[in-house]
């Protein structure tokens, strides 16, 4: 009995990190997403998909508020803040980006090692979804970054944001 509980314990403030992280993914792309579509940026592509990003952030939240309320569990709501959104270039946004989904899936693995241990399957299999959605960001956002880079000139950047639709195909 002593050890469900400490485990219960553990498994709720490991599960609201991980909310707290894909709030502050949220967070993050909706301050992308302002940052391509102002006045001197003007990239609406990929504005547009900062904003799918974004929602798609708050629908990974909503999954984890909902698996714990289906198990008992009762998240923590962490505070969240940007420590600045002057942003210098759409690389260095997509550098963060990068990052913080590369952060994202270390916490993840760290939830799905402590649940394996402590023979929690079911938050095991709720977990293979977001393993699986990670591995597929990290090589999405890297090729975004890379293209990012390609872009030396004005004109290329324009074409890379007239081109970005054909790029978000995930595979
Ligand atoms: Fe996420």
């Amino acid at each position: 009995m002593e050890g469900k509980k400490k485990w219960e314990d553990e498994a709720v403030e490991l599960l609201s990190e991980q909310l707290r992280i894909e709030n502050f993914a949220f967070y993050f792309y909706q301050s992308a997403y302002q940052y391509c579509n102002n006045r001197e940026i003007a990239l609406p592509s990929i504005a547009n998909f900062f904003y799918k990003q974004y929602n798609e952030e708050l629908t990974h939240a909503k999954g984890i508020i909902d698996y714990m309320n289906q198990v008992g569990l009762r998240p923590n709501f962490k505070p969240l803040s940007l420590d600045r959104t002057d942003y210098k270039s759409l690389v260095e946004v997509f550098e963060l980006s990068l990052e913080y989904e590369e952060e994202s899936y270390k916490h993840i693995l760290k939830l799905y090692r402590a649940a394996d241990k402590n023979h929690d399957y079911a938050l095991c299999q709720f977990m293979d979804e977001y393993v699986a959605e990670q591995v597929k960001s990290i090589k999405e956002f890297s090729d975004y970054l890379q293209n990012a880079k390609r872009c030396a000139k004005g004109f290329e950047m324009f074409n890379f944001d007239a081109e970005f639709k054909s790029l978000t195909k995930k595979y």
